[in-house]
C-alpha cells in the first residue's frame, strides 16, 4: 500500500481497459487520480468505484487530440490538486485491420492523431507542468512498437513513434537537468474492449488466432499492465528513464 501516496496522477483514456485498471490501482496505492476520456458515463463510473473503495479520483472530459483540451486539463489539475506528479498517456485507438494498399489516408491520420499526436501533446504540456518540481511521464506503446504485424500499418507506425518519442524526451529532460523520467510501456494482447472490438470484427477465428499466438495460450489482464505502470510511477523506479517496459506474456521473446 502507498507506493504512490499523495502523488497527483493524470491518466488519459481512464474510463476503460488498461486506463481504468491503472486508475483503480493508483488510487488503492494512495494517489489522487484524475482520469480523462471521451466516455463520460464510463469515466464517472470509474470515479464512483474508486470512491466506494475508499480512494480519491476525479473525471474530466478531454480529447487528447485537442491542444486546447490539454491546456485546460493541466491547468485544472494544478489548480485543483496543487501539482501534476505523474502523467500516463494511455488513450489510444486500435487498428483499422485493413491491408496497407487499402488503407485510406483519413484513417491513417485518424490513428496517428490519437495514438501519436495525443501522446506528443501530453508530453509537451506534461513537461511544461513538471519542469519546476519534477515528475514522471509514462507513454503506453505496444508490442507493435517493436515488430511488424499484418494489417496494422498505421497502429504500428503510431506505436513505434511513441517508443522513439519517449526516448528522445527522456534524454532531452536529463540533458536539461529536469527531474522528469519518461518511459514507455509495451503491452502484448490484453483482454480489453479494444481487443474485444477486433475479435468482434474478426469473429471466433480471430480470437483463436490471437490465443494461438500467445506463448502462454492466454491474453493478459489490464491489471498486469497497471502493475508495470505503477512501478514506473513510483519512487522505486527513480533510476529508470528512457526505458521500454515489455509486459506481453512472452510474445516478443520468440
Ligand atoms: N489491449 C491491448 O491488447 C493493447 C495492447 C498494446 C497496447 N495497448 C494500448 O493500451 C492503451 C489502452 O488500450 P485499451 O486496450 O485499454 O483500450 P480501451 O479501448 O479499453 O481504452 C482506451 C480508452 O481511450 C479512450 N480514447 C480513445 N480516443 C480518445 C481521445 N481522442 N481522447 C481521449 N480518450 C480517448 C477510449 O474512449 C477508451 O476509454 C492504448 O494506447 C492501446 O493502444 C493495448
Amino acid at each position: 500500500m502507498g507506493r504512490v501516496a499523495d502523488k497527483v496522477v493524470l491518466i488519459t483514456g481512464g474510463a476503460s481497459g488498461i486506463g481504468r485498471a491503472t486508475a483503480e490501482l493508483m488510487a488503492r496505492e494512495g494517489a489522487m487520480v484524475v482520469l480523462t476520456d471521451l466516455q463520460d458515463q464510463a469515466g464517472a463510473e470509474v470515479v464512483a468505484a474508486i470512491a466506494d473503495a475508499g480512494g480519491e479520483a476525479a473525471y474530466h472530459h478531454h480529447d487528447v487530440t485537442e491542444e486546447a483540451d490539454w491546456v485546460k486539463i493541466v491547468e485544472t489539475v494544478q489548480s485543483d490538486h496543487g501539482a501534476l506528479d505523474v502523467l500516463v498517456n494511455n488513450a489510444g485507438i486500435g487498428s483499422s485491420g485493413v491491408p496497407v494498399d487499402e488503407l485510406q489516408l483519413e484513417s491513417w491520420r485518424g490513428t496517428l492523431s490519437v495514438n501519436l499526436d495525443g501522446v506528443f501533446l501530453g508530453v509537451k504540456h506534461g513537461v511544461g507542468a513538471m519542469k519546476e518540481s519534477g515528475g514522471v511521464i509514462i507513454n503506453i506503446s505496444s508490442v507493435a512498437g517493436f515488430i511488424g504485424l499484418p494489417n496494422m500499418a498505421a497502429y504500428a507506425a503510431s506505436k513505434g513513434g511513441v517508443r522513439s518519442l519517449t526516448k528522445a524526451v527522456a534524454i532531452e529532460c536529463a540533458a536539461r537537468g529536469l527531474k522528469i523520467r519518461v518511459n514507455s510501456v509495451h503491452p502484448g494482447f490484453i483482454d480489453t474492449p479494444m481487443v474485444g472490438g477486433a475479435i468482434q470484427r474478426g469473429g471466433p477465428e480471430r480470437r483463436e488466432t490471437i490465443l494461438n499466438s500467445q506463448p502462454t495460450g492466454e491474453m493478459g489482464r489490464p491489471e498486469d499492465i497497471a502493475e508495470g505502470i505503477l512501478y514506473l510511477a513510483s519512487d522505486a523506479a527513480k533510476f529508470v528513464t528512457g526505458s521500454e517496459m515489455v509486459i506481453d506474456g512472452g510474445y516478443l521473446a520468440r
